[in-house]
């Protein structure tokens, strides 16, 4: 099954959701602020930011404080997500546990590369995290 095609208002959306979730980052010690909106399947946007730790291999992603954010309010259904940093000249991409975080729940995820000033390249998963090791290889769907 191939990722279903958004609305592009949805994307816009997300996009700026995502921007706007960069700006709460708790980054004392990168000072490197992530973004991240997640779109459900159901159409609700659940954003996240990375939330460091003085034990810094305690630091959370943006992107998986995002899932627990919507895991926590019902979603486990998801369409897409689009990230953001502070990087300016060239589109980032998800690091690799965020990756296999995603894949947790499923493959078909549209992903938003975005830069602050909102231009973004459409990836997906699928490219991202190639040859997966997923549910399906423990025998969850
Ligand atoms: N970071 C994210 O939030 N998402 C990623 O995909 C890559 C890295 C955060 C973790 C840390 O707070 C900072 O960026 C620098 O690594």
């Amino acid at each position: 099954m191939a990722a279903q095609a958004i609305d592009l208002i949805r994307v816009k959306e997300l996009v700026a959701k995502c921007l706007e979730a960069r700006k709460m980052a708790y980054c004392p010690y990168s000072k490197f602020p992530v973004g991240a909106a997640i779109l459900t399947a159901d159409g609700a946007i659940i954003t996240g930011c990375n939330v460091e730790n003085a034990s810094y291999g305690l630091t959370v992603c943006a992107e998986r404080t995002a899932i627990q954010r919507a895991v926590v309010e019902g979603h486990r259904s998801f369409t897409a997500i689009a990230v953001t940093c502070d990087i300016k000249d060239h589109f980032v991409g998800p690091c690799g546990a965020c990756r296999q975080v995603l894949m947790e729940f499923g493959g078909q995820w549209v992903v938003y590369l975005t830069k602050p000033d909102g231009s973004y390249k459409e990836t997906s998963l699928e490219e991202l995290l190639p040859l997966p090791f997923s549910p399906r290889h423990l025998g969850k769907d």
